[in-house]
Parts: C-alpha cells; sequence; structure tokens
C-alpha cells in the first residue's frame, strides 16, 4: 500500500501545487489527473517500467494499447509518422478537446503503449489541469481511464480514489469532468477515416466544421470475439458495469406505456431474482432500484403506486432512488451524468439500475454506446 495523495485544485489554481505530482510522473510514477472527458491515470510515455504499472494496477489486459496525451503540437511528429494532412485539419478544429486521433507509430514510442500495433493513438486534451502537468512533466504523458478495468470511467475524483486509493501516489482533483464520457476515437490510418469509439465529437460535427467524411461508428464493431484481435482493442472487452444489473428503458412516444414497460420491466427482474437466488417471498429483504430517467418521463411516474404494485406482485419491498436528467438539448445532460450515477448507484448498493434510452443521434450515440456496453438487456 502506498499513501495516496489527493490535491484538491480550484479552477484559478497555482501550478505550484501540481509540481511533486508532475516531478514524480516524470520519473516514473503514476499520477491521477482531470480531463475534459473523464479521469486519466497517467505514466511517462518513454517510462515501460511505469506503463507496466498502469496495466497491474488497472488489472487491464495488455493488448489493450493507450492513448498519448499531449500539450503542444510540436511533440506530435515524435510520436507519429506519415501524419495525413487531414489529421492537421482536424486538430486545428477540435484540438484542444475531446477528440483522438490513430495514426501511424514512431520507433520512439515503446510497443507496451501500442500494445504492438503498428500505429498510436494521440489527443491534445483541454482541461488546464491536464495541461499544465503534462507541460511541467515534460514529455507526453499515456494514460487510459483512471478506474480499474472493467469499472465505470471516472467522472469526479472520489470515483478515482474509490478504484486506486492505496495504489497511486497522487490524485489531482479538479472537480467534475465536463463531459463525462470519453473522447471520440477516430482511426486515420486507414482509406476511409472511421469512428472507433464515440463521443461528443460526432461525424456530422466533423462534416459541418471541416468538410471531412469520417465513417460513422458502427455498433456490431462490439460484437467480437475473444480471440479476435480487434482494430480498438478496447471493443472486445466488457466496459462500465456496475455491480448492480443495468436495464435500458426502450424508447416510446406512448409514455404510459413506457412507464407500464419500467413497471412490469421491475417486476420480472425481482422474480427472476428470486428465482436465481430462491428468496422467493422473503419479505425481510429490500429491493433497490436506481432509475436514471429523461425529466419528461420521471415527471409522470408515480413511486408510491409503484411500491404498492410491486409488493402485492413479488412480496418485496421496493424503494426507489430516483435521478432525472434533461434532456430537452439532446442526450449531453444524461451523457454527461451516466457514469456518475453508475457509481452513485453502486455506492447506495442498488440491486437493479434503469436508465432511459435515447436517440441514436448526436451526443445519443455516445449515450447508448456506453449505456449498451453495460446494461444486461433491454426492457
Ligand atoms: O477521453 C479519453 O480518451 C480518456 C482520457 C483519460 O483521455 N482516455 C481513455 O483511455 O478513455 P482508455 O485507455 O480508457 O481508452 C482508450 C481506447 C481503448 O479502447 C483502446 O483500445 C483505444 O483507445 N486505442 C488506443 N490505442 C489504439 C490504437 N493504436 N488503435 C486503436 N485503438 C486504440
Ligand atoms: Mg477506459
Amino acid at each position: 500500500m502506498i499513501n495516496t495523495e489527493l490535491i484538491k485544485l480550484n479552477p484559478n489554481f497555482d501550478s505550484a501545487l501540481i509540481v511533486p505530482a508532475a516531478t514524480a510522473l516524470r520519473s516514473g510514477e503514476l499520477v491521477a489527473f482531470p480531463t475534459e472527458t473523464v479521469y486519466g491515470l497517467g505514466a511517462n510515455v518513454f517510462c515501460e517500467k511505469a506503463i507496466k504499472k498502469i496495466f497491474e494496477v488497472k488489472g487491464r489486459p495488455q493488448d489493450n494499447p493507450l492513448i498519448v496525451h499531449l500539450s503542444m503540437l510540436e511533440y506530435l511528429t515524435d510520436i507519429a509518422i506519415n501524419i495525413p494532412q487531414m489529421a492537421y485539419k482536424l486538430l486545428d478544429t477540435f484540438a484542444p478537446g475531446p477528440l483522438t486521433l490513430i495514426l501511424q507509430k514512431s520507433d520512439l514510442i515503446p510497443e507496451i503503449v501500442s500494445a504492438g500495433l503498428t500505429t498510436v493513438a494521440i489527443r491534445f486534451p483541454s482541461d488546464p489541469i491536464a495541461q499544465v502537468l503534462i507541460e511541467l512533466a515534460g514529455v507526453p504523458i499515456v494514460a487510459p481511464s483512471a478506474n480499474l478495468s472493467g469499472k465505470p470511467s471516472p467522472t469526479r475524483a472520489w470515483h478515482v480514489y474509490q478504484d486506486l486509493a492505496g495504489k497511486i501516489p497522487y490524485i489531482l482533483d479538479g472537480g467534475t469532468c465536463d463531459y463525462g464520457l470519453e473522447s471520440t476515437i477516430i482511426d486515420l490510418s486507414v482509406t476511409d477515416p472511421v469512428i472507433l469509439r464515440p463521443g461528443f465529437i460526432t461525424a456530422r460535427d466533423i462534416k459541418n466544421a471541416t468538410g471531412i467524411d469520417v465513417v460513422e461508428y458502427q455498433a456490431n464493431q462490439s460484437d467480437i470475439k475473444s480471440d479476435f484481435r480487434p482494430k480498438a482493442p478496447g471493443q472486445k472487452y466488457r466496459h462500465y458495469s456496475p455491480i448492480a444489473t443495468v436495464l435500458i428503458l426502450q424508447e416510446n412516444p406512448n409514455l404510459p406505456e413506457r412507464l407500464n414497460n419500467l413497471l412490469t420491466g421491475i417486476e420480472e427482474f425481482i422474480h427472476k431474482k428470486a428465482s436465481d437466488n430462491n428468496l422467493k417471498g422473503d419479505i425481510t429483504k429490500e429491493i433497490l432500484v436506481g432509475l436514471f430517467l429523461a425529466e419528461e418521463l420521471s415527471k409522470e411516474l408515480n413511486l408510491e403506486y409503484f411500491k404498492k404494485y410491486l409488493y402485492k406482485s413479488t412480496c418485496y419491498n421496493v424503494r426507489f432512488k430516483l435521478e432525472s436528467y434533461n434532456n430537452q438539448q439532446g442526450a449531453a445532460g444524461a451523457a454527461h451524468d451516466l457514469f456518475n450515477r453508475f457509481r452513485e448507484f453502486d455506492r447506495i448498493q442498488a440491486d437493479l439500475i434503469i436508465c432511459s434510452a435515447e436517440q441514436k443521434s448526436g451526443t445519443g450515440i455516445a449515450y447508448m454506446n456506453r449505456l449498451e456496453k453495460a446494461a444486461a438487456y433491454e426492457i
């Protein structure tokens, strides 16, 4: 066990507070830091020993490559070769920001970073704490999300603390991440650029801002067999899963029908759980259900009625924790809070989490991607 120091940084932070962490990072220690997407677990890109520690600490499979984080364009040519003009155009428009590009790798980059691939992922975070950390460390920083492998990515410092306390020396606490979902990944190492992981920057945003056509994320890319070496290796692993079972409440323009699907979905889950655990009729056991629902739906919910109905039909007392989000501006609100809600519902030991589906367009593509990876089934 090592002592984990949590360094709180307000928006007008003094860079001097980051110096000890940056020095440790440069010399081979791991430092967790905020980015505008999610918290990252950083190591010096040139220090293989430190990078090995990332895999150990996270329990991350060795064949899942890492993203190199940069603060200045000048370093790019140390990291990548044969950089297409398109890359500069995309960076011009979207960097610094939540965009990762896959480029051909330079020989300076250790194999362990790219898990043996000939390509490397790069990104320029816009969070000032991340930028100052990279500057002070004086080297590019490789960083996966700062969670244990398989857990939801951290969007608050306490999420990182929960997973990595005692394992790393520093966590820089910059509060809540602006976006709350990981960056959009675009593969530029192929003839037709393609989105490998959807994020806040969408194919449509890219087309509108730069005229560049990128192929939209294909959901079936994640249907990957375990012996397959995929293009974005992270896709073959189960991601983002809370401990509780996650269900997706399908879209339905008919509100009463949607509410009814919610109720019967909970009822079925309890019946199934009861028969699995042989607990049928154990009325001493309470079931806790976390609901993450669009506001328009949660306004119409009558939880008292739900409780009475469920007690009658299942013999269980059901408690609810209701969290709603505003989706008037699309799915951004839902996307921003999803990982945090997963962590919160796990913290209160929910048995079941039900999240509203959103339309698969704009930010909704990324939101549904993360939700589908976490979910057991749809109701
Ligand atoms: O927003 C983000 O991107 C966050 C913050 C910390 O920057 N980072 C992040 O890293 O999400 P990680 O390691 O959790 O996810 C990186 C993803 C993985 O799915 C990995 O497979 C993919 O990027 N990746 C990395 N290098 C790649 C490469 N050369 N080719 C294809 N996919 C790659
Ligand atoms: Mg991750």
